[in-house]
């Protein structure tokens, strides 16, 4: 696949006003949100609550893409279609989570680094056969007294660059994905730092590993205060932080930058990016890629019955879906 063909990839899952949904919870993550609302984690209630999710009517609206799990991928409707095809179909991207989860960095205690890379060639060549069209690798750092480490950075931020050059070798896009943790008592100035020091990083990495930043898209966590912070930065602050420091560390050529949520809640993590997109215009698109504040209101809605509330949360998904959409246009208005 040429550089073209990867940059219009690229460019489709950034396009005004749409955003990404990230449904590729590991079947240990699922267990955990499927827990919190009392669902068995079987095979087919995980099919079952993807499929809710992903024939949601008029989710391609605002969803330009998808990030699913190796089961997910495989798996189809009710009816026999592959989810694949009733994306496509949609005008959603299918995305595929290829990392391996983060284990402890040895000789860093509390810090871990991402692994996945063993195999990933044969990996991504079946996934993109599959259908895939991009794909994401999530890289954890905690801040904590001491951490995170330049040595986790600079693992984490290498693998990250392994990852995305092999994901344009097989001919899909790699999103590239350093979560920075909100977990700690840190204020907004750390958070800052120690994004700004991992983005700086990541970018010095994939430059030596000739990853085309034309071709990649970058899933970064917003610049906020730490959940256990007595002093909590408001929604303009985090706009304006976050807005300066992605200037600060990543380059114009990278088609558009997304964010997760990492335990926002739904309308904070919309207030974030409305706030953001209203002091553009910026370098590049800024939108979503979004799990929990995507999906929480429909899953809570979903468990309490299946099968009489599957209308009502697939119509509370789309509604996130579009309120998102309108933040990354910076024309989101909060209910009165
Ligand atoms: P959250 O938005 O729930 O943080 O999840 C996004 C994601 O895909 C993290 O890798």
């Amino acid at each position: 696949m040429s550089i073209e063909q990867l940059e219009a990839i690229a460019q489709a899952m950034v396009a005004p006003g749409k955003g990404i949904i990230a449904i590729d919870e590991s079947t240990n993550t699922i267990a955990k949100r499927f827990a919190a609302v009392n669902v068995p984690n079987s095979e087919e209630n995980r099919r079952a609550y993807r499929e809710m999710l992903l024939t949601a009517p008029n989710l391609g609206e605002h969803i330009s893409g998808a990030i699913l799990y190796d089961e997910t991928l495989r798996q189809s409707t009710r009816a026999g279609v592959p989810f694949t095809k009733v994306m496509m179909d949609n005008g959603i991207l299918p995305g595929i989570k290829v990392d391996k989860g983060p284990q402890s960095l040895a000789g860093f205690p509390g810090e871990v680094v991402t692994e996945g890379l063993d195999g990933l060639r044969e990996r991504l060549n079946e996934y993109a056969k599959l259908g895939a069209k991009f794909a994401k690798w999530r890289a954890v750092i905690t801040i904590g007294e001491d951490s995170p480490s330049g040595t986790c950075i600079e693992a984490n931020c290498h693998a990250l660059a392994r990852y995305a050059a092999l994901c344009q070798e097989a001919g899909i896009v790699p999103m590239v994905e350093p979560e920075v943790l909100m977990d700690g008592d840190h204020d907004l100035e750390v958070c800052y730092d120690v994004t700004e020091a991992t983005l700086r990083s990541l970018f010095g990495s994939l430059y030596e590993q000739n990853v085309m930043l034309e071709g990649t898209i970058l899933k970064a966590s917003m610049v906020i205060s730490g959940k256990g912070c007595a002093e909590q930065a408001d929604v303009d602050e985090v706009a304006e932080a976050t807005v300066r420091c992605l200037k600060a560390a990543v380059p114009a050529a990278i088609p558009g930058i997304v964010f997760l949520s990492g335990g926002q809640s739904d309308e904070q993590a919309t207030a974030h990016l409305n706030a953001m997109n209203q002091i553009g215009p910026h370098p590049w698109p800024l939108s979503f890629s979004y799990g929990r504040a995507m999906q929480s209101a429909a899953l809570k809605l979903w468990a309490k019955d299946m099968a009489k509330n599957f209308a009502e949360a697939q119509k509370t998904v789309s509604m996130r879906a579009k309120e998102n959409g309108l933040a990354a246009l910076g024309q989101w208005q909060k209910a009165a």
